[in-house]
């Protein structure tokens, strides 16, 4: 009862999807392969929050992840921010392509809910 589904076939290459789990959102983007290539070429010990991007997702072409800022829970703002991905407005805070905190105060990484991918359904919870 808490799962919801969504199919993403019809979001575009580079474009984001938000969903609603639980009264939270659920950032879905579907990374270009640039975008991949991008989150795969950080040197994961400059990283606050160290995780490689194989780390935070089930296929490199789709990044799910709660749409909550770890600092103090502003939703990030997407397409902004340093690092080509997400930013929160309340304190600055930068995630990059990956979701990953990169500057300002958020202490940890965007979180990555339970979910699975079947072909382009997408199931959270
Ligand atoms: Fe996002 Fe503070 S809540 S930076």
């Amino acid at each position: 009862m808490a799962k919801v589904e969504v199919d993403l076939a019809n979001v575009p290459t580079g474009k984001n999807l938000v969903v609603k789990w639980r009264g939270k959102p659920v950032f879905v983007r579907h990374r270009s392969d640039a975008e991949i290539k991008e989150a795969n070429s950080v040197d994961i010990s400059t990283l606050r929050d160290p995780q490689t991007d194989s780390e935070r997702v089930k296929d490199p072409h789709w990044l799910v992840m709660i749409g909550i800022c770890t600092h103090l829970g502003c939703v990030p703002i997407g397409d902004s921010g340093d690092y080509d991905g997400w930013y929160c407005p309340c304190h600055g805070s930068h995630y990059d392509i990956s979701g990953r905190i990169r500057k300002g105060p958020a202490p940890t990484n965007l979180e990555i809910p339970e979910y699975t991918l079947d072909g382009t359904t997408l199931t959270v919870g």
